[in-house]
């Protein structure tokens, strides 16, 4: 039986230099994904797995995010006084049990590792889950899920990974694979974006992690990595051997909604999935490809 993974931190303190200058007064993590901002997406994620507590890192500017998880007292008022029942309980799905959320601060962006190691008193000595809202996932069963399925039967460490082309392994964290059934990869190691001639697979690492927390121990000595960021695929790294380590190739689709066109792409899968915009969207799919090939 291994330790139940209880809570889940958001590292929501990057400051988001892709997206400005929408990201210049707005989080990143606050730009929707059709009507809803992804962060929600990944805390309802977490909710839907089971986790009992949330815990974000913020940072400057980021205070909308403790707002949004909160009551807005006029509008729901409001929206009671005018019989908006549909949208009363689409506002609602975004309030916490009382006392389940917290919130730390981080005081400079000095990388995820960073993020994460300003949750540890809030963590404590149990595993936990990690969840970037930048790595949306469309899929059948939530994706924390998926992943605490395997944590039940290997425990250890888990991460959600999927295979990327060669070319592209510089943007990623990569498995250093010993063993791979075709769905869960154990790792002998990990590197941070390596180069494509050196990488060690093509199994790249995403947004989602379970971690044991001797991933503090190695955080607490703050050095730093690739970018001069303390890297949280570092400090997991040389956990490896302490603690067992695998990637599971979980089941859907996942939009790098830190980028650009990722996060289009959502837009677009995820309007695709809605009943009441897919027509109207498909047409306007239609009409931009054929302008396109007439065009060309
Ligand atoms: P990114 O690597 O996408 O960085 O962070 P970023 O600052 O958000 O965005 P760009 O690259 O400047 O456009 C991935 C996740 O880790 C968090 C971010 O908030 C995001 O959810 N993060 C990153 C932190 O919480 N703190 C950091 O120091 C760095």
């Amino acid at each position: 039986m291994h330790n139940p993974v209880r809570k889940a931190v958001f590292p929501v303190g990057g400051l988001g230099t892709r997206f400005l200058p929408a990201t210049k007064v707005i989080p990143k993590e606050m730009l929707p994904v059709v009507d809803k901002p992804l962060i929600q997406y990944a805390v309802e994620e977490a909710w839907a797995a089971g986790i009992e507590e949330i815990i974000f890192v913020t940072g400057r500017g980021k205070s909308s995010i403790e707002d949004h998880f909160d009551h807005v007292w006029e509008l729901e008022d409001t929206l009671k006084a005018r019989g908006k029942d549909e949208q009363l309980q689409e506002i609602e799905k975004t309030l916490p049990t009382p006392g389940a959320i917290s919130y730390t601060r981080q005081q400079e962006p000095a990388g995820l590792g960073h993020a994460v190691w300003c949750a540890r008193n809030l963590v404590g000595n149990e595993p936990f889950a990690v969840l970037l809202a930048d790595d949306l996932v469309q899929s059948e069963r939530p994706c924390l899920a998926q992943m605490l399925d395997v944590y039940k039967e290997l425990g250890g460490n888990i991460v959600a990974a999927e295979d990327v082309p060669r070319d592209q392994t510089d943007k990623y964290g990569i498995l250093d694979v010993s063993e791979d059934d075709g769905r869960i990869a154990s790792a002998k190691g990990l590197v941070e974006k390596p180069d494509p001639a050196v990488a060690p697979s093509t199994l790249s690492i995403i947004g989602r992690y379970i971690l044991q927390p001797e991933v503090f121990t190695e955080l607490d000595r703050q050095e730093t990595g690739a970018g001069g960021e303390i890297q949280l695929t570092d400090a997991m790294a040389r956990t490896i051997g302490a603690v067992p380590f695998h990637g599971l190739r979980f089941e859907g689709t996942r939009f790098d909604c830190g980028s650009k066109t990722g996060f289009l792409a959502a837009n677009i899968a995820f309007g695709l999935e809605r009943e009441e915009l897919a027509a109207d969207l498909r047409q306007i799919l239609n009409h931009y490809s054929v302008g396109s090939v007439s065009g060309a």
